[in-house]
């Protein structure tokens, strides 16, 4: 009875309100998407390898279809901005660039689907797109039905050049396009980024409309830049982290683990904190190009389930430490709970952290059995909340551990609950 009673004010404090309902992004998606390793590099004759045309996609599905990307999950291949012709056809529909991509995206889609992935195209909600290509603005039914005609399977919709006090009209008018096509086509949306410089966004709204939202600037390939995504969603976790759960979520952008900026521990870091952050894990590297350590780390089968965890319960950081520890936790399925130990300070070597300061640790109470994912998969056993066990975490590194609880013994469990 007990038990049920706060099973029940768990739920009633955690209730995301309605999702945008095509049935997707029940889980944070996964995939590889163009933008923040290509960008714009629409030079294709003197640099064939690296242009946005067809050729880099398909290469990007060969590889993800053969060197387990696939089967470790991420399964969209997303085309970012600078992939249209300048010109509208005489249908007015958008066209792909003939030159780079001389099969068209239809064929693209074909390609990527038969390796068994998906794919994914860029549009923009105003009169152009950040690199100015033709925007939807005034287009969105012709837009949605022409991804729909190609069999599209998710669309990026940016939000450049366009009035923000228009911004949710035209992301929801979107939104009723694309369902109207009939084609479930996952949705992610940068309203919120583009709306916060004047107005906290409505994330009710946003809910009902999109299946993932960009809240913030775009990520680099560099620490700083992922240090200010995630102190951007610390400060914001109360208006942001109840709006996410299965169907939509919080978009902290592209992984940039397995470029040039980020230290092993600072790609640790990322993974361990999107997957805490329930956030989509669209990967932006050369796939075809990758050391094996970022590899295995992209595809570490422990936090992927983590991202991935049925509950869909975004996590937030939970202690921050004058000195510089930051806690981040996430609650799991069966009242299992992640918990990354972030070592801020970029000065000297490791660190310890003594587990039980965990704000999350009381489930050790009675007992609990502790899972160290990153750095290493080690199993560290049963703990208690008298446990002494610290971990070492490297400067800008993290330690993610997964904690069960253990409560074979039901009734000393509760009694010492009450008694406490
Ligand atoms: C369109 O919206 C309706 C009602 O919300 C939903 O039942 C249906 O599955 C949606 N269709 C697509 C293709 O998203
Ligand atoms: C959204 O759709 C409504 C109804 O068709 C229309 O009046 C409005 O102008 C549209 N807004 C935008 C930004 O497209
Ligand atoms: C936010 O959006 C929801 C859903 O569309 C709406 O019911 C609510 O009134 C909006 N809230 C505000 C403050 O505008």
């Amino acid at each position: 009875m007990f038990r049920v009673v706060c099973l029940l004010a768990v739920m009633a404090l955690w209730s995301p309100a309605e999702a945008l309902d095509n049935g997707l992004a029940l889980l944070p998606p996964m995939g590889w998407l163009h933008w923040e390793r290509f960008m714009c590099n629409t030079d294709c004759d003197t640099d064939p390898d690296n242009c946005i045309s067809e050729r880099l996609y398909m290469q990007m599905a060969d590889v993800m279809a053969k060197e387990g990307w696939k089967e470790a999950g991420y399964q969209y291949v997303c085309i970012d901005d600078c992939w249209p012709s300048h010109q509208r056809d005489a249908q007015g529909r958008l066209q792909a660039d003939p030159k780079r991509f001389p099969g068209g995206i239809k064929k693209l889609a074909d390609y990527v689907h038969s390796k068994g992935l998906k794919l994914g195209i860029y549009a923009d909600v105003g009169k152009n797109t950040c690199a100015g290509y033709p925007g939807s603005l005034g287009y969105y039914e012709t837009d949605a039905q022409t991804f729909a005609d190609w069999e599209v399977d998710l669309l990026k919709f940016d939000g450049c050049y366009m009035d923000w006090k228009l911004l949710g009209e035209g992301y929801i008018n979107m939104s009723k396009a694309l369902n109207k096509t009939g084609r479930s086509i996952l949705y992610s949306c940068e309203w919120p980024l583009y709306e916060w410089p004047f107005q906290q966004p409505n994330y009710t709204a946003i809910r009902e409309t999109c299946n993932s939202w960009r809240n913030y600037a775009d990520v680099y390939d560099s620490w700083s830049s992922v240090k200010s995504i995630t102190a951007w969603t610390n400060d914001h976790e109360e208006v942001i982290v109840p709006a996410a759960g299965p169907g939509g979520w919080n978009d902290p952008d592209m992984l940039v683990i397995g470029n040039f900026g980020l230290s092993h521990d600072q790609q640790e870091s990322q993974m361990a904190l999107w997957a805490i952050m329930a956030a989509p894990l669209l990967v932006s590297n050369d796939l075809r190009d990758i050391c094996p350590r970022s590899k295995e780390l992209l595809q570490n089968r422990h936090i992927i389930s983590i991202s991935q965890d049925p509950l869909g319960q975004q996590g937030r950081c939970t202690a921050k430490r004058k000195d510089s520890f930051e806690v981040w936790e996430r609650t799991l399925s069966k009242n299992r709970q992640a918990v990354a130990v972030f070592n801020k300070q970029e000065i000297g070597g490791p660190r310890r952290f003594s587990l039980a300061e965990a704000p999350g640790w009381r489930i050790c109470d009675p007992q609990c059995n502790v899972t160290q994912v990153l750095p290493q998969y080690k199993e560290l056993g049963v703990q208690t909340l008298q446990t002494k066990t610290s971990v070492s975490v490297n400067p800008s590194g993290t330690t993610l551990l997964t904690v069960t609880p253990i409560s074979r013994d039901f009734k000393l469990y509760w009694r010492s609950k009450t008694t406490l």
